[in-house]
């Protein structure tokens, strides 16, 4: 049962959102635009608020779905597993040649229903530090430092490991986003010209 419902997270996980609504609604590829990623952030940039709203409210329901799912099947197992195998669904899409997301809003998700301490403290940073810096991509890379510093002070967590990997899966992630910030070209939150293309 285990393995059967990480595999239907990552199957809830892999349904590509963005890019459902890129091509039904507007007829494009949204990762032939903007950012070229298949996430809200891009979607709000490239397509609009509507549009990016809609998409932030199913990745997050992904992510909070799949961690449900040891609840609605009885299965004495730790939630997070479930909403993580959605995230890696998300940013790996078997339904999108595996070209995804960069995982905030899955990982919220998962975090509402597995752990919502844990939720708070990773997300009150993200936004803190997207304040501070107006990048949005340090307040998501910010979010996997958090969980990793917050598991390592916390004796009552231990997802050490699977926190490393996921930040270290973060740093690839916006391994683009790094290398514009360095070039210079990485928009900020408030640019007006918000166009990568
Ligand atoms: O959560 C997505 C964000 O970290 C970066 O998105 O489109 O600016 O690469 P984007």
């Amino acid at each position: 049962m285990f393995s059967w419902l990480l595999l239907a997270s990552y199957i809830i996980g892999s349904i590509p959102t963005a890019l459902i609504i890129g091509k039904l609604v507007y007829g494009i590829d949204i990762r032939d635009h903007g950012s070229k990623n298949p996430g809200a952030t891009n979607t709000l940039r490239v397509l609009g608020e509507k549009s990016a709203a809609f998409v932030l409210v199913i990745d997050l329901a992904k992510g909070a779905l799949a961690a449900a799912l040891p609840y609605f099947f009885q299965l004495d197992a730790e939630p997070l597993y479930f909403g993580l195998a959605a995230v890696v669904g998300h940013c790996f899409p078997i339904f999108a040649g595996f070209r995804g997301g960069k995982a905030i809003a899955t990982t919220a998700g998962a975090l509402l229903v597995a752990n919502l301490p844990l939720l708070a403290i990773a997300y009150i940073t993200f936004f803190a530090v997207i304040f501070l810096t107006k990048y949005v991509f340090f307040g998501s890379i910010s979010v996997g430092l958090s969980l990793l510093v917050v598991d390592l002070m916390s004796p009552k967590l231990d997802f050490e490991l699977i926190f490393l990997l996921f930040f270290f899966l973060l740093i690839f992630l916006h391994r683009s986003n790094i290398r514009n910030f360095i070039l210079g070209i990485e928009p900020k939150i408030n640019d007006k010209n918000l166009s990568k293309d």
